[in-house]
């Protein structure tokens, strides 16, 4: 088969990567990245680390609002696919490229697949969830990380082309951690102990849009006891000077803002941590997966079974709240895991094969 792999922010490279490298042993693998991030410390570092081939095609979007990105997205993924005919598309996540990949490709009657379906936080003031739920909507494959996430779906009347195949960013943990482990110089780049440091981001348009919230978690991280250590995604650079922030985050003797760091670095660090605070989806497993407990700067998560199960918390932007989640952090027995083992690549391309035989 011809398959296109639509990508454009962070997460979906590390999405990507395992599933990548298994489709291309039985198929011809096209890769799109929309160009929604462009930074080398948001793209270029991912694809270096995990040996992402080179996109086949940088469409250069670019940032800007909602529509005028997704606009834009549409309209070129729409040429390269009129122009490439794939069998199927792929897209990953809950981002401006994953709509945008989705309408191209079924307006083309394309076959469709989701990676990550059924996930769900209800609140649909999140660019997200819009995302997330139109695109469900419109796959033919539905490949689900859990089983909460397949009833979500079932709940929405669907259930065809459903299947529950596990994380695909288990595997990437589970493919890097030894590499990151064994190269990363993070720790004392950065002049860090094991277990003596929080480790902070925050991007999340709820958190850095709105001034009550932003300056909420300033104000709790930088009274916080302990070092923070920050590695500031450009979103929420900006609001921070937008709001007037900044100089209090830069002369706040416990924060270490630093540039947003690889794969490889952010592994390192969130195994090292004493806690995650973070408003980041995939964090939120990470640490699950590393054992390092997390409290996520949100009032609602996609990835209830961890907050289910004790492994995260939820505190919101609160100082108050955030101070009482520190005081008591614990690291419940970890049974089984809701994410599978580790294997959801495999699986997908399994299943893919299967369909297109
Ligand atoms: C996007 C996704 C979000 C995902 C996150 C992963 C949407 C709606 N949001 O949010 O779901 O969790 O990626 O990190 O798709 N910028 C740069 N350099 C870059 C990219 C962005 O400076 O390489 C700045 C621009 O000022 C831009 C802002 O960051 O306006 C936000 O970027 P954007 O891609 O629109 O959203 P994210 O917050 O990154
Ligand atoms: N990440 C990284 N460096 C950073 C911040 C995040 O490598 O400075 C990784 C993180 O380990 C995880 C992914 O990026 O694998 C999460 O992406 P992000 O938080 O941007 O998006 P979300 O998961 O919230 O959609």
């Amino acid at each position: 088969m011809k398959i296109a792999s639509i990508v454009g922010a962070r997460p979906q490279f590390i999405k990507a990567a395992p599933l990548s490298r298994r489709l291309r042993k039985g198929h011809q693998e096209l890769l799109i990245h929309t160009g929604q991030h462009y930074d080398r410390e948001l793209s270029h570092i991912f694809f270096e680390q995990l040996k992402i081939p080179r996109p086949d095609y940088n469409l250069q979007v670019g940032s800007g609002g909602h529509g005028e990105q997704t606009g834009k997205m549409l309209l070129k993924v729409e040429r390269v696919l009129l122009k490439e005919e794939p069998d199927l598309v792929i897209v990953y996540g809950d981002t401006n490229s994953t709509l945008a990949g989705a309408l191209a490709a079924v307006k083309l009657h394309i076959k469709l697949a989701h990676v990550e379906a059924g996930l769900r936080s209800y609140n649909r003031r999140m660019p997200e969830e819009i995302n997330r739920v139109l695109t469900d909507h419109i796959s033919d494959l539905l490949f689900s990380p859990s089983l909460r996430a397949v009833e979500n779906l079932q709940r929405e009347g669907i259930k065809e082309g459903v299947y529950q195949v596990g994380d695909v960013m288990f595997d990437a943990l589970r493919e890097n951690i030894e590499v990151a482990r064994r190269v990363s110089g993070v720790m004392e780049e950065l002049g860090l102990s094991e277990g003596e440091f929080l480790l902070l981001t925050i991007h999340r348009e709820e958190n850095t849009n709105q001034f009550e919230n932003l300056n909420s978690l300033v104000t709790a991280i930088t009274s916080l006891e302990e070092r923070v250590v920050f590695p500031a995604h450009p979103r929420v650079r900006k609001w921070l000077r937008h709001w007037g922030l900044w100089e209090r985050c830069l002369t706040s003797p416990n924060l270490m803002i630093i540039e947003p760091v690889g794969y490889l670095d952010m592994l390192c660090l969130e195994e090292r941590a004493k806690a995650v605070l973070t408003d980041s989806g995939g964090m939120q497993k990470e640490a699950y997966y590393l054992r390092t407990p997390c409290l996520t700067l949100r009032e609602e998560t996609e990835w209830v079974e961890l907050v289910e199960g004790g492994w995260n918390v939820l505190v919101g932007t609160k100082a108050e709240k955030i101070k009482r989640a520190l005081a008591h952090l614990s690291l419940p027995l970890q049974e089984g895991n809701p994410y599978g083992r580790g294997e959801a690549s495999k699986r997908i391309a399994e299943i893919i094969g299967r369909i297109g035989n």
